[in-house]
């Protein structure tokens, strides 16, 4: 199979035909490129698994069309939906009581499913065109950096996938934040371009970061093959090493990337991903990260630099 990556225009009604017959195909959501399927057909899931090399027992989140589509899929308690309501369609993932209609192997047999839904506009028109809920993993292989564009999506899958829609770059660039909801209480599982301090105005936020316990949240993820190491200090120059910058100029490395000259975070956690790409392309001995500031966004970002470190 060779992959077709074709623009917008051209793509919606191939991708919803193919979704349609059961086949994978990836799409543009703000966050980070998706290895989209039918999310309520286990054979077109099943296909993800497969593309992916990822373990089945790493549940998919499942994008919905709209608000009805998501409580068809799970149970909404009041705090849940006033998170919905919030921030949706956006960057955050709700792991909600499943109910029967999601099949087994999208969530991988546990008794609750991740639902988002998607603000991106292509996407959102492919899911509601297509008129079901669409099961998108990142699209790349398990355990390596997410695509945010649709060339990181060939780089990661040629061959794999028919059709990649392309939509430009990810407006985020880190994946969704997932946050399980019990009572009032929002454990985030992943921290993403929804912050705490933003959950945190809905209800009690009670666990973040470092001990991630989403079943995918191994430990190791976001892996370039080159090795990472972050610093927290000012980094002393490696002339074989590569620099993922924050603040320093980089002189005395082999090749710097900045994440974002005016340190924004969100500029940076739009460029990390592409950057992580292209240090990694150059066989460097290491790549050395520069910590960033951990409030707000860059709780996301450190938690991809600590993931994409450890071995
Ligand atoms: O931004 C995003 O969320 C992107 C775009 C495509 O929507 N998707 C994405 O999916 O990042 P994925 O599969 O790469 O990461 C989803 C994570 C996995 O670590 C998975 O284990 C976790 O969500 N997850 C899925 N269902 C879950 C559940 N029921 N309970 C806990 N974690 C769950
Ligand atoms: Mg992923």
């Amino acid at each position: 199979m060779k992959t077709r990556v074709v623009r917008v225009a051209e793509g919606i009604s191939p991708a919803v035909a193919l979704l349609a017959s059961g086949e994978i195909v990836g799409l543009p959501t703000e966050t980070v490129y998706g290895l989209g399927a039918d999310a309520l057909n286990p054979e077109a899931c099943a296909k993800i698994f497969e593309a992916k090399h990822r373990p089945l027992s790493d549940p998919l989140i499942v994008h919905v069309p709209d608000m009805e589509w998501a409580s068809r899929l799970a149970e909404f308690s009041p705090e849940a939906w006033k998170l919905a309501e919030a921030f949706w369609p956006g960057p955050l993932t709700l792991v909600l009581p499943r109910r029967d209609i999601v099949p087994d192997i999208v969530t991988a047999g546990q008794s609750t499913v991740a639902i988002r839904w998607s603000a991106h506009p292509v996407f959102q028109e492919i899911v509601e065109r297509f008129g079901k809920p669409i099961a998108a993993p990142s699209a790349n292989r398990f355990g390596r950096i997410s695509p945010t564009c649709a060339l990181d999506v060939v780089a990661e899958l040629d061959g794999e996938v028919a059709l990649v829609v392309d939509g430009g770059s990810c407006a985020h660039g880190l994946e969704s934040a997932i946050v399980c909801v019990e009572g009032a209480n929002f454990r985030v599982l992943r921290n993403g371009p929804v912050t705490s301090e933003e959950l945190a105005g809905f209800g009690n936020v009670v666990s973040v970061g470092k001990d991630i316990v989403a079943p995918g949240g191994f430990k190791s993820h976001y892996a370039p093959a080159t090795p990472v190491e972050v610093v927290s200090e000012v980094p002393t120059p490696r002339p074989g090493c590569g620099l993922l910058a924050w603040s320093s100029d980089g002189s005395g490395f082999a090749h710097v990337e900045h994440l974002s000259a005016r340190r924004d975070l969100r500029e940076a956690a739009a460029n990390l991903f592409g950057a992580m790409r292209r240090l990694d392309a150059l066989g460097l001995e290491l790549i050395i990260a520069e910590a960033v500031p951990a409030h707000g966004l860059g709780a996301a970002i450190m938690e991809r630099l600590h993931k994409a470190a450890a071995r």
